[in-house]
């Protein structure tokens, strides 16, 4: 269970890294959202550490990171503005053409990110699981809208 999750961590947050390099060139919203997402990753990189097991759990800690992907998940949306799609975005075209879809993906996250922070605020065993609902909710989103190879 905890090799299968941190592999899933480490599936998940690996391909990212070479990317911060590719966005050098975004400018403003884009710009504002790659950072929000990056932003994510990092808050990601936190609890994912500790449900590895990389450094000792700390329940305050993760809640906090879980707290400001809840946030941010919550802005999402606005950082999409139309026509602001091809490069550098890796925003597919179907972020406009399935507004609703994408708005609900948005909200997914925060729900699920909301969940882990009342997990870890109670310090139930299952917070673990509800990371993995946070990392699906990233994923479900990314399959549909984001480019994941250039
Ligand atoms: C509602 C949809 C959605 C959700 C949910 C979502 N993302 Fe994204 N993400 C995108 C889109 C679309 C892009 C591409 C943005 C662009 O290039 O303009 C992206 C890009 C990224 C990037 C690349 C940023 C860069 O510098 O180019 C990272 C990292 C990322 N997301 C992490 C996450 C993490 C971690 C989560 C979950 C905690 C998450 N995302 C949840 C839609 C989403």
């Amino acid at each position: 269970m905890t090799f299968r999750l941190s592999q899933l961590i480490v599936l998940f947050l690996l391909p990212f890294a070479p990317l911060a390099l590719a966005h050098e060139g975004a400018t403003g919203v884009v710009k504002e959202r790659m950072d929000l997402m990056d932003t994510q990753k990092e808050a990601m990189k936190v609890i994912g550490a500790m449900a590895k097991g990389k450094v000792p759990f700390d329940a305050t800690a993760a809640a906090k990171a879980a707290h400001e992907i809840e946030v941010t998940a919550k802005k999402i949306p606005e950082l999409f503005p139309e026509g602001t799609g091809g490069r550098p975005s890796e925003a597919k075209p179907e972020v406009w053409t399935q507004w609703d879809k994408f708005t609900k993906d948005a909200e997914a996250l925060g729900v699920a990110a909301n969940d882990l922070v009342a997990a870890l605020e109670a310090s139930t065993p299952d917070w673990k699981a509800k990371f993995k609902g946070v990392i699906d909710a990233c994923k479900t989103c990314h399959k549909t809208f984001r480019e994941e190879d250039d």
